[in-house]
C-alpha cells in the first residue's frame, strides 16, 4: 500500500494571470526590472551587512556604530555602538530640507474634520508634548501606554515617547477594559495616554472610562494625560489624571533629541498567539527604524510629490510602521483617517481619495472584500485617478479580491503590492517591488531585501516547487522583534525552537516554480483531509471567486474517515437567495477550482461572519461551531456578539 506523506501543506489554487509593472512606472522606479531587484536581493544576501549599513547610512547617527550585526542565535542586536533616535530622524532631519514646510500628516475626522500639520508643526508639537511627558515624571525606559483613536495626537505621543526613550505600548481603541489591564500589567507601564473619546460610526467611544475600569484595581500607572477630542463628559481623577491641553500651557517647545543606543527599546505591541495571553512583542530603535525607512522607499516607491495613505488603526503594527513612523522617516505625507470606512455612507474611501487626491493607498484584504459586498457603484461616483499604487497587507488576499482591487480601485493602471510581514517582523518582508515584480493575483511575490524565506518540511528540509510547507526566515533581519516582553523562554520556544537558529513564522506557504511565495495562512488554520493537508484560504478563495459569494471563512471539523471535514460558513452578496441548490452549486464550485478533496462536506450560509476588531475571521469560533459545540473559547476580541448568537441559532 503506498504511504500516504502527510506532512506537506498541499497547494491547488493554481493562479496563471502575470501582470507586469507598466513601463511608464517602471522607468520612473527606484528598482526598475527584475534583473536589478534580483542582484540587490542576491548581494544582500550575500553580504546583509554590507547592504544595510549602505541604507542605515541615510539615515541620521548621532554617534555611528561600531558593528552592524552581532547574533547569537536567537538573539540578535544591530548597529552596535550606535547611538540615535527615532523622532529626530522623523522630524529633525527633514527641517533641514525643502521638507521644513511640507504637510507631514494630513488628517480627516469621523465627522468630516480635516487638519494638515507640516514637518515644522509637527515638530513643534513633538517637542512640547515630550516636555509634558518630561513635566509628569516619564523618563528614559518607562513604559507608557498609548490608547487614542487615529488622530494626529497618537502620532505625536509616540513621537514624543520616542524622542525621550519611553518605551510605548499603544493599545487599539477598540479593546475593552480588560485588555488595557493585562497590557498595563504585563508591562509595568507608569502612564497611559488617551482621549475623552472617540468617533466610531457617529457614536462615541467612551476612551476614559475603559481607561478608568482597567485603573479600578491596583496598578503602576501614575498619570492619565487626556486629550480632548470629544468633549464627553468624564471623570478625572484628581492627583491622577491630566488634560493635555492644559498640560501644554506649562511647556517650551524646546526639547532635544536624546542620543539612544541602537538597541534602546522603542515599543511593545501586544498581539494574541494562537493560545495563551497576548505577547508584548517588544521592537528596538535603530534596526526597527532602518527596516521601515528602508521598505517604505522600494515598496511603495515613495516620492516627496505622493500623499500616501495607509488605512490602519494606529493600534495595529501596520499603524506603527506605515502610518506613522516609515512615511515619516522618508519625509512623505501621510494620511490619517479616523473612522469607518462605510460612515456615513459606504464611499468614505472613495471620497477621501478624490478629495485629497490620495496617489498611494495600502489597505487590507477584509476590508476590500467588504467594498466589493457593497457594490461597485459607490466606487464609481468618484475620481479615483490619483492612484498610482495600490498595496494589501494582514491576511492572503483572494485572486478576486485582488483583480477587483487592481481593475475597480486601480483602473488597472496601479501596480498591487501584496505585502506579507507580521508585528514580529516589524516590516514588509515578502513583497512585490512595484517597478521591477510581475505580480500574480494572490501572491505576496519574492522577499523584500537582506530576507531569506524558505519554506520546510516537518524535518527542517526545504521543499521544492508548488509544495506547501512551513515558512521559516533563515537570517536575522534589522527590524525582527527582539523578545517577548518579559518573556525570553517564550520567544526561544515560539519561534526559534522548532527549527533552531530559523525564526518560525506560524505561516504555511508554497512557492510556485518561479520562486513567487503564496502564504496559505497560518499553520493552525490548516486543515487535513484524508492526509491531505488544505489550506483554508485557498478554499475561501475558490468560494469567493463564485459570483453570489461576498466572503467565506473554511474550518475543519471530526470526520471519521477523513480526519478532518470541511465546513464552509459563507455570506452571499446582498438580493441573492440561500437555496439549497445554491449550497450544492458552491460545493461544485469548489470541487472544479480545486479539486474535490477540498470540496466543503457542509456549506452554511451566514448573515456575518464572527471578526476580530482588526478585521481577521475568528476560525476558532467558527471550529466550535462547526462540531456542534458551543461557543466555550476567549470571546472577547470578537467585535460583535450578535454575529455569533445569530450563528449559533443559524439553520440545520
Ligand atoms: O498569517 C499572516 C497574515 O497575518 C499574520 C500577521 O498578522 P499580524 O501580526 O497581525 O500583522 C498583520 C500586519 C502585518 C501573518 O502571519 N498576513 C499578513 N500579511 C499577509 C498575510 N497573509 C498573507 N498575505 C499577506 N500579505
Amino acid at each position: 500500500m503506498a504511504k500516504i506523506d502527510n506532512r506537506n501543506i498541499e497547494s491547488h489554487l493554481k493562479e496563471k494571470r502575470v501582470f507586469k509593472p507598466s513601463r511608464e512606472f517602471a522607468r520612473a522606479a527606484r528598482i526598475k526590472t527584475l534583473a536589478q531587484y534580483q542582484k540587490m536581493w542576491r548581494e544582500s544576501i550575500r553580504s546583509p551587512e554590507k547592504f544595510w549599513a549602505r541604507e542605515a547610512k541615510e539615515l541620521m547617527w548621532r554617534a555611528p556604530w561600531k558593528k552592524v550585526l552581532e547574533w547569537k542565535p536567537p538573539f540578535a542586536k544591530w548597529f552596535i555602538g550606535g547611538k540615535i533616535n527615532l523622532s529626530e530622524n522623523c522630524l529633525d532631519r527633514h527641517l533641514l530640507t525643502h521638507r521644513r514646510n511640507k504637510a507631514a500628516i494630513i488628517w480627516e475626522g469621523e465627522p468630516g474634520e480635516k487638519r494638515t500639520l507640516t514637518y515644522q508643526q509637527l515638530h513643534h508639537e513633538v517637542c512640547r508634548f515630550a516636555n509634558v511627558l518630561k513635566r509628569n515624571k516619564i523618563g528614559k525606559g518607562d513604559r507608557v501606554i498609548i490608547y487614542l483613536p487615529t488622530i494626529p495626537e497618537a502620532a505625536i505621543a509616540m513621537l514624543a515617547c520616542a524622542r525621550i526613550g519611553a518605551v510605548h505600548s499603544v493599545v487599539f481603541g477598540g479593546f475593552s477594559s480588560d485588555a488595557i489591564r493585562d497590557r498595563i500589567q504585563d508591562s509595568g507601564a507608569v502612564a497611559v495616554i488617551t482621549a475623552d473619546g472617540s468617533y466610531r460610526r457617529g457614536g462615541i467611544v467612551p476612551l476614559k472610562k475603559n481607561v478608568d475600569d482597567a485603573l479600578r484595581e491596583r496598578s503602576t500607572i501614575k498619570r492619565v494625560i487626556v486629550f480632548r477630542r470629544t468633549a464627553a463628559d468624564i471623570h478625572m481623577e484628581e492627583g491622577r489624571d491630566v488634560w493635555w491641553h492644559r498640560e501644554l500651557e506649562y511647556v517650551n517647545a524646546n526639547c532635544p533629541p536624546v542620543a539612544l543606543d541602537s538597541e534602546h527599546p522603542l515599543y511593545i505591541l501586544y498581539t494574541s498567539g494562537s493560545t495563551g495571553k497576548p505577547k508584548g512583542i517588544l521592537h528596538t530603535t535603530a534596526g526597527y527604524l532602518l527596516g521601515i525607512y528602508a521598505t517604505t522607499k522600494y515598496v511603495f516607491d515613495i516620492r516627496d510629490e505622493d500623499i500616501y495613505w495607509c488605512t490602519a488603526d494606529v493600534g495595529w503594527v501596520t499603524g506603527h510602521s506605515y502610518v506613522v513612523y516609515g512615511p515619516l522617516a522618508c519625509g512623505a505625507t501621510t494620511l490619517m483617517y479616523e473612522g469607518a470606512p462605510n460612515w456615513p455612507e459606504p464611499d468614505r474611501f472613495w471620497r477621501i481619495i478624490e478629495d485629497h487626491r490620495v496617489n498611494i493607498l495600502y489597505t487590507a484584504p477584509t476590508a476590500i472584500r467588504a467594498f466589493i459586498r457593497w457594490g461597485d457603484e459607490w466606487v464609481k461616483k468618484h475620481d479615483l485617478s490619483s492612484l498610482r499604487l495600490l498595496g494589501s497587507v494582514g491576511e492572503p488576499i483572494n485572486p478576486e479580491a485582488w483583480m477587483w482591487y487592481q481593475r475597480t480601485i486601480g483602473g488597472g493602471r496601479c501596480p498591487v503590492v501584496d505585502t506579507w510581514w507580521q508585528t514580529e517582523t516589524g516590516c514588509i518582508m515578502i513583497t512585490p517591488l512595484p517597478g521591477a515584480v510581475p505580480t500574480k493575483p494572490g501572491s505576496a511575490t519574492l522577499p523584500f531585501f537582506g530576507v531569506d524565506p524558505a519554506i520546510v518540511d516537518l524535518s527542517g528540509k526545504e521543499v521544492g516547487p508548488n509544495v506547501g510547507g512551513k515558512l521559516i526566515i533563515r537570517k536575522p533581519w534589522p527590524s525582527m522583534l527582539r523578545t517577548i516582553y518579559g518573556d525570553k523562554e517564550r520567544y526561544k520556544k515560539q519561534y526559534w525552537s522548532e527549527y533552531p537558529g530559523n525564526y518560525l513564522t506560524g505561516d504555511g506557504a508554497r512557492r510556485d516554480e518561479e520562486g513567487y511565495f503564496w502564504i496559505v495562512g497560518r499553520i493552525d488554520d490548516v486543515l487535513n483531509v484524508a492526509g491531505h493537508r488544505l489550506g483554508t484560504s485557498e478554499i475561501e478563495s475558490a468560494l469567493v471567486s463564485h459570483a453570489r459569494v461576498a466572503e467565506a471563512a473554511v474550518v475543519g471539523r471530526p470526520d471519521e474517515l477523513k480526519g478532518q471535514g470541511v465546513v464552509a460558513f459563507v455570506t452571499l452578496k446582498a438580493n441573492v437567495d440561500p437555496t439549497a441548490a445554491l449550497k450544492a452549486e458552491l460545493r461544485e464550485h469548489v470541487g472544479k477550482h480545486i479539486g474535490a478533496i477540498a470540496k466543503p462536506d457542509e456549506v452554511r450560509f451566514a448573515e456575518a461572519l464572527p471578526k476580530t476588531r482588526s478585521g481577521k475571521i475568528m476560525r476558532r469560533l467558527l471550529k466550535e461551531l462547526a462540531t456542534g459545540k458551543t461557543v466555550t473559547g476567549d470571546t472577547t476580541t470578537l467585535e460583535d456578539f450578535s454575529v455569533l448568537a445569530k450563528l449559533s441559532g443559524a439553520e440545520e
